[in-house]
């Protein structure tokens, strides 16, 4: 496809794209290779916590790469170990691991699983996952995911990951065996359609893992680092897991990822774990920069201040249109627009004039938004503006 100036068949062709090339980003907006604007809800799918460029990020990043880059992850830098600090302090699991997709995090998290009950639990090794989890796209994160489709992709799987209903604690019961070693879980199913994993749910699955003497792992990799108001979505149901991970939001838009567990279930041994860019200075910088940001209670006090004003204002769009409802924990929303629409209506908002609106569509009727932390209540009342008139161009459509 040539979009401009640019040829685009010599990138591999992985994904419907619509046919923009984005030059620039600041903040809550997004400017084509055209120079038009896009107000940005989708920000790298959650990852820009701060906004694109955000000058701590910029700044950070300048500093760092002047100080060290990469010294080699069989060496310590006082980056990484600042952020693993940052991070064992902040959840209270005292080991960390840093690489640098959420995926890499997970895969670490269910090899970490595995040793573990091979060292304490005779060679235990399945791990329960869910229907609709999305964990990732290496084999085992695939294997480990149920996402509608994926069950015939790349055969054969990585066995081990029998699969739960949601919010049914007796599916889970139903699959615990002699063989289980962990539970592993997504507090809320961002992939699938912000569906919530209720509290007293993740609270009962605690219980079970305590019961069976299981490994409780929690995927925070989108709903970590204060996307849901709280800086782990976890806290909203107090539970404290074994093992979680983190990504996306965490590096503020760089390839940044944790792993962390408790001491009891840290048992890598060497050779068992690493990677060439694991706790690389450069993005373990930025990642200090942004926990020292979003942690501060006046941030997550103003995630939760801007979600009452944007659930004001989807709810008027809701009545006027007459949709079927909106829900969401804090920054990571959707829009159920009762109807197989969701795909024409992010064509229609980015296609607006002279400014466009990026959502995205995670199922046939279902908008999600995931707009920047920070974001203010100016690109709100926009983004309501402009949503408005796409629902209204494809509706009457
Ligand atoms: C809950 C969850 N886990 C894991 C991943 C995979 O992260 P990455 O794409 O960085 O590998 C995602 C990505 O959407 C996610 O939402």
């Amino acid at each position: 496809m040539k979009i401009g100036a640019f040829e685009t068949d010599v990138l591999m062709d992985i994904a419907a794209r619509p046919p923009v090339v984005f030059a620039e980003g600041k903040g809550s907006w997004l400017i084509d290779h055209r120079g038009k604007h896009y107000l940005d809800f989708v920000q790298g799918w959650a990852v820009n916590c701060l906004g694109h460029c955000p000058p701590e990020i910029v700044k950070t990043i300048a500093a760092q790469a002047k100080r060290l880059i990469s010294p080699s992850a069989a060496f310590f830098n006082d980056a990484a170990i600042g952020l693993a600090q940052r991070l064992s302090r902040l959840s209270g699991l005292e080991r960390v691991f840093l690489a640098s997709s959420g995926a890499e995090a997970n895969e670490g998290a269910i090899k970490l699983a595995r040793k573990w009950g091979s060292l304490h639990k005779g060679g235990a090794w399945q791990i329960v996952t869910f229907a609709d989890a999305f964990h990732g796209r290496t084999l085992a994160t695939m294997s480990a995911s149920g996402k509608a489709g994926w069950d015939r992709l790349f055969e054969p799987k990585v066995p081990g990951f029998p699969k739960a209903s949601l919010n049914d604690v007796e599916s889970v019961q139903r699959l615990i065996g002699p063989e289980t070693v962990a539970i592993m879980v997504e507090p809320i199913q961002g992939e699938a359609g912000v569906v919530m994993a209720e509290d007293d749910f993740l609270r009962e699955l605690r219980a079970l893992c305590d019961r069976h003497d299981l490994l409780l792992i929690l995927d925070e990799v989108q709903t970590g680092v204060g996307r849901t108001g709280r800086m782990f979505a976890a806290e909203h149901a107090q539970v404290r897991p074994d093992i979680m991970t983190l990504g996306k939001g965490l590096g503020g838009g760089v390839p940044l990822s944790a792993l962390l567990a408790s001491e009891r279930a840290s048992c890598f041994a060497h050779g068992d774990q690493g990677g060439t860019y694991c706790g690389n200075p450069l993005m373990a910088a930025v990642g200090s920069a942004v926990i020292d940001r979003v942690s501060q209670p006046q941030f997550l006090d103003g995630v939760r201040m801007r979600e009452e004003h944007l659930v004001r204002r989807l709810r008027e769009i809701l009545t006027r249109h007459g949709l079927a409802g909106e829900y969401g924990r804090g920054l990571l929303r959707a829009v159920d627009l009762g109807r197989p629409v969701a795909s024409q209506v992010v064509d229609a908002a980015r296609d607006l004039s002279p400014e466009g609106l990026l959502l995205n569509a995670p199922r046939p009727q279902l908008l999600r938004l995931m707009p920047a932390l920070n974001v203010d209540l100016d690109a709100i009342n926009r983004m309501a503006e402009l949503l408005d008139q796409a629902l209204a161009a494809v509706i009457k459509s």
